[in-house]
């Protein structure tokens, strides 16, 4: 595995299933694959699930793990081209990124949207330029449009608590009063396309997601008909894609505090597990009651988080 961006970067579902059973049930039994082998996770945005997990996946590989936060612990590194550098970034990622992959034999990236050009997001230019001039195997650790170590983590935490063999997963839209990246939710709709499982989203007008992520999920507005029947029920803030009107991309176009799941919005579900990737705001998102009632999964699904990067560790490692 050369990247680990998308769904079809991890090859079929069911066998990556059974690998993560595997690495959850003996984490340590391929200490010797990583031996002598660096991993370096580059942060350009604040992090506490991701750097933590993908370190602790690293170590039980038997990797040596480098964490760097670009602009805290480095230069500030100026990531467009052709640019004349008279601001504040002293250093090039074209320099920087093969300087940085001289060091290691894996490479992460966590590189949020900027939420203001589309176009340079979508794209997702910093991740591409990790590929293009690194020449190590790199993985998103959250970039601009995708989080699929995230989304790997949901996807086992799901079958791992599913009650029947083709659950109904929801994803719905909660207010949050600061512009989201629409890394997770795409990723999520992304993986849960691919997976056997019933896939509703729901949000209010404005948010659709990219067709490229949403694919052919049914997209519900009405929130509490989306949720009925559920049996997860994945609740995440984004901001707008700018799908049916780009000039809005990037915005917050509703604080309407009716869609923070709560108890009535779990009422009408069957018994629904409720999902979120964390961080999270609390009584924005989700209520107290929900969060902390004993269908809440958030805690499993970030130990998760452990696992899927050690699949995907793993594989990297045994392509090398
Ligand atoms: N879910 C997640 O990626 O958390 P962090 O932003 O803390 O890494």
């Amino acid at each position: 595995m050369k990247t680990f961006f998308n769904v079809g970067d991890i090859g079929d579902l069911d066998t990556a299933l059974e690998e993560a059973k595997q690495v959850k049930a003996t984490p340590y039994a391929w200490k010797k694959l990583g031996e002598n082998r660096t991993i370096m996770l580059v942060f350009f945005n604040s992090s506490l699930r991701t750097r933590l997990s993908s370190q602790k996946a690293a170590l039980n590989l038997g990797m040596n793990p480098i964490v760097l936060n670009i602009g805290q612990d480095s230069w500030k590194l100026e990531t467009q081209m052709g640019v004349v550098m008279d601001g504040d970034k002293s250093e090039h990622l074209k320099e920087a990124i093969p300087v940085m992959t001289s060091y290691c034999d894996i490479i992460g990236v966590r590189s949020f949207a900027g939420l203001s050009d589309r176009e340079y997001d979508y794209n997702e230019t910093v991740l591409k330029q990790f590929v293009e001039y690194g020449g190590k195997p790199v993985i998103s650790l959250e970039s601009a449009t995708v989080h699929p170590c995230q989304a790997f983590a949901d996807l086992i935490t799901i079958e791992e608590y599913r009650r029947k063999r083709r659950p109904k997963v929801v994803l719905t839209w909660a207010p949050h009063p600061k512009a989201l990246p629409q890394a997770v939710p795409d990723s999520f709709a992304q993986w849960m396309n691919a997976a056997d499982v019933e896939f509703v989203i729901t949000h209010p007008h404005g948010y659709e997601l990219d067709p490229a992520f949403a694919g052919s999920a049914r997209v519900e507005y009405d929130q509490m008909k989306a949720l009925e029947g559920a049996d997860f029920v994945y609740a995440k803030n984004w901001s707008c894609p700018g799908v049916t009107n780009p000039s809005q991309y990037g915005k917050i176009l509703s604080m309407d505090m009716g869609w923070t799941v709560d108890d009535a919005h779990m009422a009408v579900t069957d018994n629904a597990y409720f999902m979120h990737c964390l961080p999270v705001r609390r009584n924005m998102i989700v209520s107290d009651s929900v969060i902390d009632a004993p269908t809440s999964l958030v805690i499993p699904e970030a130990a998760n988080r452990v696992v899927s990067a050690q699949v995907v560790m793993k594989r990297m490692l045994e392509s090398l």
